[in-house]
């Protein structure tokens, strides 16, 4: 979608690209420290409270990573508001365009009467001012102004590459039809349209602001995906039917009773030897012992994700597995092992049988 920010907007925005390039600097410094203090050398207490109290004292006689603190605390807590105040700037400039992008071969499929779950009602994942749909525009807010112009800006098209990467990964051949379980803004779904281009694709979320935003950019390529709001873990669709049930970074944000109703609803909807690939954040045991400290620190105990740990502690090979998966595996992708993503298969009886 073609918009230029305001000048405000603009401005604000740009200050907090470059304060995101200092926060990362900052970083490094104070991982120097760490290292230089031993963290990073010495055995850390596995449980996650005990690390918190071993770690955290030591790393706030760091100046920069205190100033690292702060930065980004401005940052979580500014971003979202920056982000709706660029957009109120310049909305009457692209409303219409807007609108005009409503319309095409994509719909939405509105819930009637769907009652949000507790665990994602209320809560500003990301510390993202307003939530998934906290402005009548948030799906253009967040995939548009935080994602592309904020996030991406200073970590090199990490969001959409890395969704691209993983949407090439689920070994299926030639699928006919896929869900995208929350799909968000479609972010995502677009890696799986490029991956496979003759797929029928299915997309659904909570949020109905995220998902016109999805639909925008499904109209603007002249793609027709099948958007409905709705919980991944109660879609009320028919089952047997997809040949992939996938998902991007969702996990994290419900506890694991959720992540399990998930599988379950997953494996209904899949065709016998149909196949799932959920994609997520980095598991904590794939971290030295002082990046998991960093990871729990910046995400569970002062980020916006209140399930982050629980997410990152479960293991979904067992759980998909204990769901009547087959085949399961969880594993970090490439040497940076991220993301993790979960593999596994839907039982096909006719070929055992
Ligand atoms: C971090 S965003 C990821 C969006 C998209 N998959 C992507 O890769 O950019 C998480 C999305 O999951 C949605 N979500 C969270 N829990 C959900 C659930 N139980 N059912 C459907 N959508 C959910 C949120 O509303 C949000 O749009």
């Amino acid at each position: 979608m073609d918009y230029t920010l305001h000048q405000r907007g603009r401005a604000s925005v740009e200050f907090l690209v470059d304060l995101g390039i200092e926060a990362v600097r900052l970083e490094k410094t104070a991982d120097e420290y760490a290292e230089a203090a031993g963290l990073t050398t010495v055995e850390l207490p596995e449980d996650l409270d005990e690390l918190q109290a071993k770690v955290t004292p030591v790393m706030q006689d760091c100046l920069d990573f205190r100033i690292f603190r702060v930065v980004r605390e401005w940052q979580l807590d500014q971003h979202g508001l920056i982000a709706m105040d660029a957009f109120d700037e310049m909305r009457p400039d692209i409303e219409t365009m807007i609108q005009a992008l409503q319309e095409g071969p994509t719909r939405i499929q509105y819930a009637q009467n769907l009652k949000a779950p507790d665990y994602w009602d209320g809560y500003e994942f990301h510390r993202s001012a307003g939530g998934w749909g906290g402005h009548d525009c948030m799906g253009f807010v967040h995939g548009e102004i935080i994602h592309r112009k904020m996030v991406s800006n200073h970590l090199a098209d990490v969001i959409m590459g890395q969704r691209r990467a993983a949407a090439k990964m689920p070994p299926v051949e030639n699928p006919e039809k896929i869900l995208d379980m929350g799909c968000g803004s479609a972010q995502y779904t677009q890696g799986l349209a490029e991956a496979f281009p003759d797929a029928e694709i299915w997309g659904c979320d909570l949020s109905s602001r995220q998902l016109e935003e999805a639909q925008r950019r499904a109209n603007e390529k002249g793609l027709t995906w099948h958007l409905f709001e709705a919980a991944a873990e109660d879609t009320g669709l028919e089952s047997n039917q997809f040949d992939l049930v996938t998902s991007y970074a969702i996990f994290h944000e419900f506890p694991s009773s959720v992540a399990r109703e998930v599988l379950q609803e997953t494996l209904r909807l899949l065709k016998p030897g149909g196949v799932t690939l959920m994609g997520d954040v980095k598991a904590y045991h794939a971290h030295d012992d002082y990046n998991r400290w960093k990871a729990d620190f910046l995400n569970q105990i002062h980020g916006g994700d209140p399930f982050w740990r629980e997410y990152a502690t479960t293991d979904l090979a067992t759980m998909a597995t204990e769901a009547g998966f087959v085949e399961a595996e969880w594993f970090g992708v490439g040497d940076n092992q991220y993301p993790f993503v979960l593999i596994a298969k839907k039982p096909d009886e006719r070929k055992t049988t």
